[in-house]
């Protein structure tokens, strides 16, 4: 099959079409108050007067974004990654923000803005997603306290069987409950959700709205996903996670992970963050720390606390052993598609990542923006078969599985006639687009490639 074209931000029938016209400039006036907001904080008048340089900054990216500019080369090359994105403008040719290829509009929206920090000496480590981020993780508490009680509950049921061992069966359901978690976790992307009021949040991270959603799962591989568990000695068995976003979606991956430590379905789990702000919401190394210390303040999580704090014990005791493990890597980062997981990428880290991942059991792989670069943005049918949409990595002897709540455009995998029956229906319900149903963060994708094509 011929490879499509991406997705362009001219094409009303696109999601990148409001993104970039209404979305973008929403989230960079949000990082102008923040930013504002840590000036007044900041002491140094040296950091005052280079907080005010960003600020203009941004506010010159908003409006080029609106004059709808062409998007120009980095010059600040000391910057890794950064050569990626001249590289493929050179390659492109003229790309203009309203016009453009979405993805790589978008990565390179947040490259620079981060650029704008990074040029700033007192600004170096500050993260302007930091407080969205924490905020929102401070308003999921009821969910965090669900989850909690829940895994305290199948901790002691785990230790009351003789050998602590539990049958195939309920190994497989305690499984496919705690992948569930980790999928509808990413409902909760804050670069959608920047608004959302507590009981929004509330309505997409409960018990109850998991169980109104299995529904809305389109395809779903996971069954081949646990044979592949299984098909390995526990020692070989390390499980990797391209994570998404920091918050009450990582709190549901290390549930996850918890759950899959605890009943030796695996034995390593290794998590794989970004190394800088990205997409909003998404997890760095740091906001791993800080949803632990956040955890631990019960001013801020005041109820449950012997599961929560039981909970982080157990955390803090596998990370000592080794067993969970935080990386983080510049590609995840650079404008390429995941199809550079490859040894032939030398320059931005996908031929290193290619390498460590041979030796994974199983790559879980997170969210819309990661699958999004799994496909390539690309307007495949939307009942392509998922290892076709992934191109050379359906043969790089990746284990994959994509956790993804569709956000965005792109889609495979679906049964045919399925796009074309929810694109009805979305037309139905008074939605000027059909298509966007895809958009939408209603309805999902569990997509597994063994590698092996
Ligand atoms: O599609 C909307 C969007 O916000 C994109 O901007 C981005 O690709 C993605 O969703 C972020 O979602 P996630 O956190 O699930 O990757
Ligand atoms: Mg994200």
């Amino acid at each position: 099959m011929t490879i499509p074209p991406p997705y362009y931000n001219s094409d009303p029938h696109s999601f990148g079409f409001s993104t970039a016209r209404s979305r973008w400039p929403k989230i960079l006036h949000t990082a102008i108050d923040d930013t504002t907001r840590e000036i007044s904080i900041r002491e140094d008048i040296d950091a005052k007067t280079e907080g005010a340089q960003i600020v203009q900054e941004i506010i010159q990216l908003v409006e080029e974004i609106q004059a709808n500019s062409c998007l120009t080369p980095f010059s600040s090359l000391f910057i890794p990654g950064l050569k990626s994105y001249n590289e493929t403008l050179s390659k492109i040719g003229e790309v203009t923000w309203l016009t453009g290829p979405w993805l790589f509009c978008e990565c390179y929206l947040y490259r620079r803005l981060d650029t704008i920090f990074k040029t700033k000496s007192k600004w170096l480590e500050f993260d302007v997603f930091d407080r969205l981020k924490r905020e929102t993780f401070k308003s999921s508490a009821l969910g965090i306290y669900e989850l909690a009680i829940r895994y305290k509950q199948l901790n002691s049921q785990i230790q009351e069987k003789k050998d602590n061992e539990l049958d195939l069966e309920s190994l497989q359901l305690l499984f496919e409950e705690f992948v569930d978690v980790s999928l509808w976790g990413n409902a909760t992307d804050l670069s959608l959700l920047a608004n959302a009021s507590l009981d929004d949040i509330k309505s997409v991270q409960g018990k109850e709205a998991r169980a109104n959603s299995s529904k809305n799962i389109l395809c779903n591989d996971l069954p081949q996903a646990w044979n592949r568990l299984h098909s390995l000695p526990l020692a070989k068995r390390r499980v990797d996670f391209v994570l998404d976003n920091a918050g009450f979606e990582l709190f549901t991956d290390l549930m996850l992970s918890l759950l899959l430590l605890d009943t030796k379905i695996v034995d390593k789990v290794v998590l794989h963050c970004k190394c800088r702000p990205w997409m909003v919401s998404d997890t760095m190394i740091k906001d791993y720390h800080n949803l632990i210390n956040d955890l631990k303040d019960s001013s801020i999580f005041d109820e449950h606390r012997f599961e929560i704090d039981f909970l982080i014990s157990k955390l803090e005791s596998y990370r000592n052993q080794g067993k969970i493990e935080l990386q983080d890597s510049e590609f995840w980062t650079v404008d390429l598609d995941y199809w550079n997981l490859s040894p032939s990428e030398t320059k931005y880290g996908g031929a290193d990542l290619y390498k460590y991942f041979q030796n994974s059991c199983l790559v879980i792989v997170k969210g819309d923006l990661n699958y999004r670069k799994l496909t390539g943005d690309r307007r495949w049918p939307r009942d392509t078969p998922f290892t076709t949409a992934i191109d050379a990595l359906a043969s790089s002897k990746i284990h994959i599985l994509a956790l993804r709540t569709c956000k965005a455009d792109v889609c495979a995998g679906l049964p045919p006639g399925k796009d074309e029956e929810l694109s009805q229906y979305w037309k139905s319900l008074g939605n000027e687009y059909g298509e966007l149903w895809c958009s939408s963060g209603k309805w999902a994708v569990i997509s597994y490639s063994d590698g092996e094509k």
